[in-house]
């Protein structure tokens, strides 16, 4: 990746390539670009990504331009499943639409995993979407659920992730508990 593309953060080994507003009207400019799809993967072919073990590209929840260009360009899916009603319904259609990336030129393209987020053991929906989500997916749903932790919605307002906002907060250790979970499956 081009050196100017990306800043350095205050935790060691992890870069960022930031948005900005610029970004919101890249679904217009590129909706009648030739190859529209396939851009962010180009970019990727050209860059030398080999100092990173990881590259996470955080995708906006409606499936644009940019979210197929994600998912072109990457070999993994890790999917969040917040604890709501209607949530399962937007995964099957997401679910449609990995399939469909597949055929469209990515046929590796793999999902790592579902994470159910916002969860509330006490609340009812999210034991069900929980039960329903387990039953339909199996073994493609995380063991760790991220629960609903304020820690979690305090972070980004002091421009932290929650790991080093508080670290032993519930949220945090859930988030570590995730990584582990991931990491133990490769
Ligand atoms: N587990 C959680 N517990 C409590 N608050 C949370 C949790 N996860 C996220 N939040 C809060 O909810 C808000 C939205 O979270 P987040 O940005 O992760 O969601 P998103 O779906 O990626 O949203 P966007 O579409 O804006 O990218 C944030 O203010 C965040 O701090
Ligand atoms: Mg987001």
């Amino acid at each position: 990746m081009s050196p100017d593309l990306y800043e350095k953060t205050d935790i060691e080994n992890i870069d960022l390539v930031p948005s900005t507003t610029d970004l919101s009207s890249a679904d217009i400019e590129l909706a009648s670009a030739k190859n529209r799809s396939e851009k962010l993967r180009k970019v990727f072919g050209n860059s030398d990504l080999s100092k990173y073990d990881y590259v996470l590209l955080d995708c906006p929840p409606s499936l644009n331009v940019l979210t197929v260009n994600a998912l072109i360009a990457a070999h993994a899916l890790i999917i969040p499943l917040q604890s709501e009603f209607f949530a399962l319904e937007g995964l099957s259609q997401l679910l449609m639409s990995v399939r469909e990336v597949r055929d469209l030129g990515n046929p590796d393209l793999r999902i790592e995993g579902v994470v159910l987020t916002m969860y509330d053991a006490r609340n009812r929906l999210s034991l069900q979407v929980e039960e329903d989500a387990r039953e339909n997916l199996g073994e493609l749903v995380f063991k760790t659920v991220i629960p609903r932790n304020v820690r979690i919605s305090e972070a980004p307002s002091f421009a932290m992730p929650v790991l080093s906002y508080d670290s032993r907060s519930k949220g945090a250790e859930a988030y570590r508990a995730l990584a582990q979970e991931i990491l133990a499956r490769r």
